[in-house]
């Protein structure tokens, strides 16, 4: 594994970072890319010594979603606070962290400057590197957190806004074998909630209302696309739709745990068989769930049943799934790459 050198912003030292630098590495990390302000404290990319996460979720009830100028201030408003938790949490002062990451990208733009402009602040007034995470890879390592997971292995990302399956070849080597060519898992499951007249945050609210319903109920389309091994949700998003209005003409109450429970059997059924057949296409019998909707109920279900047939599954504990800062630390550790000076800026797209 190539070693990571990493320059301090004041007294220009290096220092080394990853697996293989030969120390134990403390990072203190922080997640602002949403609706969730997060601070925590890393022991060499896997043992947690603080997690701390406000939630917006009481703000943005209000509005039924996320409004990025709402979130920027909440964050402004959150941030010095976490970060205060995460040292008391973890009992370890600003000198004795190895260096300080957060998210970078992507993300809502207002809400990423401010995580990212505290955690560079950190680093200065500490002398110690700052390293810039991609949000994306830092779910995949979620993973690594209290385990003892290693590469190759093939993820499904499920995000608010991302749907892909990745071959992980190596801590540092990825190659995306498919992804949703429109809706990200996430954005349906929120959007069909709002359908069924659910409050945000919709993907769990219809997860708990599913576990009441027929999964057997509608049948609902599923895409048939030119790579086998991508996605597409517009079709059932509107499918859904349509589904809903016809049964509202129909009934005076709509059977919203039959629809809930119907979506979300179509959903996990699909994630499940293109995910099996890529990762058995490349011999691999280790798969790996990430991202907010992994804390899926049924999607949990389904991929964990797996093991049956001899296939390793993980998935991270419930508070790693959704946005978090300690799955930051563990990217920064074990990823950590170019965005690692105090020149890196925030971006809102891959
Ligand atoms: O990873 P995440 O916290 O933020 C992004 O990076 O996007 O994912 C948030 C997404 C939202 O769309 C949310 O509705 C969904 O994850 N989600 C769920 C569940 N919990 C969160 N979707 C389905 N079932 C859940 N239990
Ligand atoms: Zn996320």
């Amino acid at each position: 594994m190539p070693k990571k050198e990493f320059k301090t912003p004041i007294s220009d030292n290096t220092v080394i970072i990853g697996p293989s630098s030969g120390h134990d590495n403390i990072i203190f990390a922080i997640e602002s890319s949403c609706d969730e302000t997060a601070a925590a404290i890393v022991k060499n990319g896997r043992e947690v010594l603080a997690n701390v996460v406000a939630s917006q979720i009481k703000t943005h009830i209000e509005f039924g979603g996320v409004v990025p100028e709402v979130a920027a201030r909440e964050h402004l408003e959150a941030i010095n606070v976490v970060i205060e938790q995460a040292f008391e949490q973890a009992g370890i002062k600003g000198e004795d962290i190895t260096a300080f990451a957060a998210t970078v990208g992507p993300g809502l733009v207002g809400s990423l400057l401010v995580g990212m402009n505290a955690g560079k602040a950190l680093a200065i007034a500490y002398d110690k590197p700052f390293i810039g995470v991609n949000h994306l890879n830092a779910h995949v390592c979620a993973n690594f957190l209290n385990t003892d997971l290693e590469p190759p292995f093939v993820a499904l990302l499920i995000s608010g806004g991302h749907t892909q399956i990745i071959e992980v070849k190596s801590y540092l080597e990825q190659r995306i074998i498919g992804e949703t060519i429109d809706d990200a898992v996430g954005e349906a499951y929120d959007k069909v909630a709002r359908l069924i007249g659910l409050p945000y945050p919709g993907g769990v609210n219809l997860d708990k209302l599913a576990q009441t319903g027929n999964p057997f109920a509608y049948k609902l389309p599923e895409a048939k696309l030119q790579n086998e091994f991508d996605f597409s949700f517009s079709g059932l998003k509107t499918a859904s739709l349509q589904l809903i209005q016809k049964l509202k003409k129909e009934n005076s109450t709509l059977p919203a745990a039959d629809i809930a429970a119907s979506f979300q059997e179509n959903v996990s059924s699909t994630l499940l068989k293109k995910t099996k057949k890529a990762a058995d296409n490349i011999n691999s019998a280790t798969i790996v769930l990430a991202g907010g909707v992994a804390a899926n109920s049924e999607i949990r279900k389904k991929f964990f049943a797996l093991q049956d047939n001899g296939y390793k599954i993980y998935a991270p504990e419930m508070k790693y799934c959704t946005d978090n800062a300690s799955m930051i630390a563990s990217s920064a550790y074990f990823l950590a790459g170019t965005m690692n000076s105090l020149d890196v800026e925030v971006f809102s797209r891959m």
